[in-house]
């Protein structure tokens, strides 16, 4: 093997060993602010927590549709959601909560967010995005280490891993029918979670007002 082959894939190995701690480390945050929650409120926030790297196909494949040539350099700096974490909740107000527990932390730095709930797609998407980044602590270093964390109710999961198949199925053309059907069906999630969430409210209310009894 010639000495540049074997560098390009050392630092491969060592990119990608630093998203998966970075995975780790906010895996771990997540955890903690979900025991904590439940000491506290008597409740999980989170329903569960999917994570994942990118495939290297998939980082090829970005690189190349943002017109980059697929170099290390590049991909840390361009591809944003190599490390990428989701976050399904019951209640649309967990994820403002979650999302706000997780800015207040001060090794956390938030690069960038877009609420799609408060502004969804046209594809009728929700979720709440954020880039952050997260120290890692190696044995000589220091390095800041992006993840993309989405944060969305169950309701809203349902709808994107649907639309994501019927959109993987089209290649991005779906017939206008089910596009619009689609987005029917993303204005039943909001109602959905809206009742879900003043429900709720009612409930803790009302067990509120019995302990005061
Ligand atoms: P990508 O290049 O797709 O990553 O989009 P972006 O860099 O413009 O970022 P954005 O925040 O819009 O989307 C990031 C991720 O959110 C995507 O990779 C998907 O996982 C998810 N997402 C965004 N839009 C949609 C959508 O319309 N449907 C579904 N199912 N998922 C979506
Ligand atoms: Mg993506």
């Amino acid at each position: 093997m010639e000495a540049s082959t074997y560098n390009q894939v050392d630092s491969w190995n060592e990119v990608i060993l630093i998203y998966r701690s970075a995975l780790k480390e906010v895996n771990t945050k997540l955890e903690i602010l979900n025991d904590e929650f439940q000491h506290v409120h008597r409740y999980n926030p989170i329903e569960h927590i999917k994570s994942r790297i990118k495939t290297s196909e998939s980082i090829v494949k970005k690189l190349k549709k943002k017109g980059y040539e697929s170099t290390i350099e590049n991909m840390v700096d361009h591809v944003d959601d190599i490390a990428g974490i989701r976050i399904i909740c019951s209640f649309t107000s967990d994820i403002y909560q979650i999302a706000e527990m997780l800015a207040n932390q001060n090794d956390i730095k938030i690069l960038s967010v877009k609420d799609y709930i408060k502004n969804p797609k046209p594809s009728g998407y929700k979720s709440y995005h954020m880039i952050v980044t997260v120290p890692i602590f190696l044995s000589n270093k220091v390095v800041d280490c992006k993840v993309e964390i989405q944060i969305r109710t169950v309701a809203m999961d349902f709808w994107a891993s649907l639309e994501h198949k019927i959109h993987y199925k089209f290649e991005g053309n779906a017939p206008e029918h089910i596009q619009e059907e689609l987005v029917e069906c993303a204005n039943m999630v909001s109602n959905l979670d809206a009742k879900m969430l003043s429900l709720n409210e009612e409930i803790q209310s009302l067990s509120a007002a019995e302990k005061e009894l």
